[in-house]
């Protein structure tokens, strides 16, 4: 039994995402250097993931490399590669253990052949793996992946009619992922930040002002119970959502 249901919890989003930010906030409060935010930012991951899986959660997204990071000063851009590279190495063996199945949403340009290597090998290692889905953006976009959709349909030669909701949903990097139910984004910044654009379009979304690098298990736990009290209504009404 999931730990959340003994607090009376019920309804566990299946699908999680999550925009780890201010990791830079984080270290400037304590006069660090940015990357050692970001190496507390990974050190947080590997704690709500191990959370998640208690608490049930199938999907969890977590948002590490934007296309547009890019334009982040070069040695962060550099730390950023050289941490998830590092993390895969060191955490791999006990994420097979847990379970849990690493995918990538993104692309794999520009990124560092040694890293893509590192990304692809763990993807083949954890496929069989199911109790939770972790699927790491990295190099990813909202709008990125748009584009490549449509680029992609016109290749296969579809026509206009054939292009429907759950078409274009097939060819996303998220194909066969159920949609985000929750979107958490630390740090207090009200933005979307081109991710998963198409599939949160009815996710419900938790706003926290705590930095990633401190938002634990206690604070993954208060945001599952402030999802499990809203009501969803995918554009209806209260009375019909409580009549059906
Ligand atoms: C946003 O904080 C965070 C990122 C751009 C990177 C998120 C990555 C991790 C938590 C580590 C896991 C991922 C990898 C690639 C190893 P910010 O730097 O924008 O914080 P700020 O807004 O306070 O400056």
């Amino acid at each position: 039994m999931s730990e959340l249901s003994e607090t009376t919890l019920d309804k566990v989003p299946v699908h999680v995402g999550i925009i780890m930010d201010g990791n830079g906030r984080w270290t400037a409060e304590r006069g660090l250097q940015r990357l050692a935010g970001h190496r507390a930012g990974v050190e947080n991951l590997r704690a709500i993931i191990r959370a998640s899986v208690e608490f049930g959660i199938k999907y969890l997204t977590v948002y590490a490399f934007s296309t547009e990071n890019w334009g982040r000063p070069r040695a962060e851009v550099r730390g950023l590669m050289r941490l998830l590279a590092e993390a895969i190495e060191k955490e791999l063996a006990e994420l097979n253990e847990q379970g849990v199945c690493i995918r990538h949403l993104g692309h794999m340009e520009g990124v560092p052949g040694n890293l893509v290597k590192k990304i692809t090998d763990a993807v083949e290692a954890t496929k069989d793996n199911d109790r939770l889905i972790l699927n790491v953006a990295f190099n990813y976009g909202g709008r990125d992946e748009m584009v490549r959709a449509i680029q992609s349909m016109i290749r296969d030669g579809l026509q206009p009619k054939e292009i429907t909701e759950e078409r274009i949903s097939q060819y996303l990097f998220t194909k066969d992922i159920p949609d985000p139910d929750l979107v958490i984004r630390t740090s207090g910044e009200f933005r979307t930040s081109n991710f998963l654009m198409w599939q949160a379009a009815y996710a419900e979304w938790y706003i926290t002002p705590v930095y990633w690098p401190s938002f634990g298990k206690e604070e993954l736990r208060k945001a599952l119970l402030n999802y499990a009290n809203r009501e969803r209504r995918f554009g209806k009404t209260s009375d019909q959502v409580k009549g059906s």
